[in-house]
């Protein structure tokens, strides 16, 4: 099966390395971490890889201007903004959240690169393909080609990038000579999740993803993953069934965007412990997972795999409301 065509935006194969000290302190598997926080394009993490092919369509469709939405602070909105101004496309980006005066992390990146902002409050985000729509609308009356790009990047093609990714794993591992027990990733819209699985079973590498849940419960990323499994067949017609999977929402903690100490405690310990930084909404909460999991006896096998997905730039607005040692406390 041949995937569709894909811009070169990322630098791959980003490394797998070996997260030795670590290992050696917890006393379990040998822990690997996948540095896709090492993709580039400022740190665009994981979001490259779901772009390169999404942003292939749009440029195959002639496409002027992108719209997508997210978070204020979403690193999916700041990558589409930075690839937007790297191919000359206009970005407009809906964010859920109220303008302020002074803007920081992957909003102040946005501004920066010169996205168009529109603000919604909560309720309005309720009705997203409303404000999509009006977008399109006003954006084609200006002369425009809009595409629209959903949250994370999470579709049909979007799925593509880690569904690749696993060949790019399964080249690793021949080289590093593991075959580890499984691959830890943190969920936020799902496309990675649902690409790994898919990718598991194209490439025939045993690789069980724990997928951990940063906001919402389980149940709405088991429908979402098979949504958007299913509208991948369809559009493929492909019959591939996704490989296995576990989906982890016992470390969401108070919710989206909300670390505990633990979390951050956890971040500075690797930070110090092995030159790797975490982020507080997303990696930083799947890495907790990784670890409790591992303490817990709920991982086994000699190496695992951890993800790296980045969002460095989510660390900022957190830490510039309150101190570090506020954090840690
Ligand atoms: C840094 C980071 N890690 C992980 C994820 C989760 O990826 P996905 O949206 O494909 O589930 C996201 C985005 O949601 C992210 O920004």
């Amino acid at each position: 099966m041949n995937p569709p065509p894909k811009l070169d935006l990322a630098r791959l194969p980003t490394p797998l390395q070996p997260l030795d000290r670590l290992s050696e302190a917890l006393g379990g598997p040998r822990i690997w971490i996948k540095r896709d926080d090492l993709t580039e394009a400022a740190g665009a993490g994981n979001k490259i890889r779901k772009l390169e092919f999404v942003l292939a369509d749009a440029l195959n469709q002639g496409a002027t201007a992108l719209i997508t939405s997210g978070g204020l602070q979403s690193n999916h909105c700041r990558a589409t903004a930075l690839f937007a101004a790297q191919l000359g496309l206009q970005c407009h980006l809906i964010l859920r959240g109220s303008e302020t005066r002074t803007a920081n992390g992957n909003l102040l990146l946005n501004q920066v690169l010169g996205a168009k902002i529109d603000y919604v409050s909560d309720e309005a985000f309720e009705r997203l393909d409303e404000l999509y729509e009006r977008k399109v609308v006003q954006l084609s009356a200006l002369g425009e080609r809009p595409y629209r790009i959903p949250i994370g990047a999470s579709d049909e093609l979007g799925l593509w990038g880690y569904i690749q990714a696993v060949k790019e794993l399964a080249a690793d591992f021949t080289c590093a000579q593991i075959q580890p027990s499984c691959i830890v990733t943190a969920i936020g819209s799902g496309g990675t999740y649902a690409g790994l699985l898919l990718g598991q079973a194209l490439y025939n590498l045993s690789l069980p993803v724990i997928g951990i849940c940063v906001s919402r419960n389980a149940g709405f990323f088991e429908r979402k993953t098979a949504m958007d499994t299913a509208r991948w067949q369809t559009r493929f017609q492909s019959s591939l069934n996704p490989g296995p999977g576990q989906l982890r929402d016992d470390f969401v903690g108070e919710g989206y965007g909300l670390a505990s100490p633990e979390v951050y405690r956890l971040i500075a310990w690797l930070a110090q412990l092995e030159g790797v930084i975490l982020d507080p909404v997303y990696t930083g909460k799947a890495f907790q997972g990784l670890i409790e999991m591992i303490q817990q006896g709920d991982i086994q096998g000699t190496d695992v795999v951890f993800l790296h997905t980045g969002g460095l730039f989510g660390l900022f607005p957190q830490m510039s409301q309150r101190s570090l040692s506020e954090l840690l406390a």
